[in-house]
Order: structure tokens, then sequence, then C-alpha cells
């Protein structure tokens, strides 16, 4: 039988210097969660702790760089210091990696957007799965895209790791579906961060014909969704993969 969840659970939240990440952030809280701020930005994240304005106790930063698994140790040893064992993870670390045909890409990129979307997400799962275990209770939600289950084209390795994300939770949720530890991800189609606005403008536009809604998300909407995801409301669902597209995804 799973425990209950923990009445001001910790939540690492990696990429939560800026965009999702944040917004998520500042979801948890208002719900009653202490946050751990993990990204490899430590300038943006010192900005970002600062604007949550919480008190002692509430929220940490960490500055990490989720590839490396022994800083990811370090990290999850330091929140358990600090805050207390983790009960929410939600894995938003993530780059977007070059524009460009698949016959021009580099190597050197393609493997560093597989190492840090795909390997990074599975390597904080890995360790932070298994304190929640432990505790017979936690949430896993982990930010894969619309583009790894459509491919978006000229972005490779973005799609192939968003798509190695979605088989991820897959695995990972049948594997502790009865454990008390859920993992979903979201599929989100494009939402206005900063990952959007440094693309090129007639790339955006081209994601926003698509979309029904006429649109970009926002980070918000998102984090909205992962406030469900980690809740005791979601009792039923995991390893399963949650739309965010303004009526875009098809299947
Ligand atoms: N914005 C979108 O349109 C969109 C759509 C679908 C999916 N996503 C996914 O959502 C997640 C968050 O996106 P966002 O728009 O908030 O991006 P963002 O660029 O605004 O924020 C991403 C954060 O991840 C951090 N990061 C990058 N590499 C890291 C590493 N190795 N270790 C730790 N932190 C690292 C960055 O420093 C940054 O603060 C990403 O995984 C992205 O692929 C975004």
């Amino acid at each position: 039988m799973a425990s209950a969840v923990p009445a001001h659970p910790v939540a690492i939240i990696t990429g939560g210097a800026r965009g999702i990440g944040l917004a998520v952030a500042k979801r948890l809280i208002h719900d009653g969660a202490r946050v751990a701020l993990w990204d490899a930005d430590g300038t943006a994240l010192d900005q970002a702790l600062g604007a949550l304005g919480t008190g002692d106790g509430q929220a940490m930063a960490v500055s990490v760089d989720v590839t490396d698994e022994r800083a990811v140790i370090a990290a999850l040893r330091d929140v358990g210091n600090t805050l207390g064992a983790p009960a929410l993870l939600v894995n938003s670390a993530g780059i977007a990696g070059p524009t460009v045909p698949v016959t021009d890409y580099d190597a050197a990129a393609w493997r560093r957007v597989i190492e840090v979307n795909l390997t990074g997400t599975f390597l904080v799962s890995k360790h932070a799965a298994s304190a929640m275990v432990i505790q017979g209770w936690g949430r896993i939600v982990n930010i894969a895209s619309l583009a790894g289950k459509e491919g978006t084209p000229n972005a490779p390795a973005y799609s192939a790791s968003k798509a190695g994300v979605i088989a991820l939770t897959k695995s990972m949720g049948k594997e502790l579906a009865a454990t008390g530890v859920l993992v979903n991800c979201i599929a989100p189609a494009a939402l206005d961060t900063d990952m959007v606005k440094n693309m090129a403008p007639a790339h955006v536009d081209i994601m926003v014909n698509k979309s029904p809604m006429g649109r970009l998300g926002t980070a918000e909407e998102c984090a909205e969704l992962v406030a469900w995801l980690c809740s005791e409301a979601c009792s039923f669902s995991t390893g399963a993969t949650f739309d965010l597209s303004g009526g875009r995804t098809v299947y």
C-alpha cells in the first residue's frame, strides 16, 4: 500500500532557473511544496531563487550539470540535508541544439543534445527514484516535446532525444507502477520561453501557423499540468504522455 503524499513535499526541478522550470517552481510553491531549483546556469539560478521570494527552508538553488552523475548524486545529498528527501521531480533541463539539416548536423552537437535531454533526465530520475521508492510515494514529470512524437525537420537530435524521454517515461512508469511512484511526461508544442525566443523568427512563425489556436503556449499553462501530475489527484496515470499543444497534436 502506497504512503500518503507529504504535506509539504520536496520538489527537485531541473532547468529551474528560467522558463518552464521556474514557472513550475512558482506553481508548486503555491501548492505548498518546498523546491530545489537545479540548473547549470549559476547566475540565472541566483536571480530565480530571488524571484521566488520564499522564506528560509522553502527553497534552495543548486548549480549542477545534469549530465554529470557525480554532481547529480552530490546535489541530491545537498537537497536531502537542506530540505529533506525529494517526493517530486520535474525534469525540465534541456537544450534545443542547432536547427540545421541532418546532413549538416555536427556529431558533437548531436551527442550533447542527447546527453542533456535524455541522459540527464535518466540520471536525475535514476537517483531521485531510489529515494521516492523508499518513501513509498513520488511523482516524476518529464518535459518531453511534441518533437518527440512528430519529429521536427532540421532538429534530428532534439526530436530523437525527446522520443527517448517518452520511452524512458513508459519504461519507468511500468517498472515503478506498484511502488507509489508515478512517472509521466508532457509533450508541449512551442511555448513562449527563452528557448523559443532564441530561435529564428521564421521558424517560430511556422510553429504558430501550425497551431489551431494560432498562438504559442505559456510556461504557466505547462506548470498547471505539471502541478496536477505532481498531485495526489493524479493516481491512475503512469508511463503516459500528456499533450499540451493548443489542438495541434493528433495522436
Ligand atoms: N519552450 C518550448 O517551446 C518547449 C516545447 C517543448 C518542450 N520543451 C522542453 O521543456 C524544457 C524546458 O524548456 P524551456 O523552454 O523552459 O527552456 P529554457 O531554455 O528557457 O530553460 C532551460 C533551462 O535548462 C538549463 N539547462 C540546460 N542544460 C542543462 C544542464 N546540462 N544541466 C542543468 N541545467 C541545464 C538551462 O540553463 C535553462 O535554464 C526543455 O527540456 C525543453 O526541451 C520546451
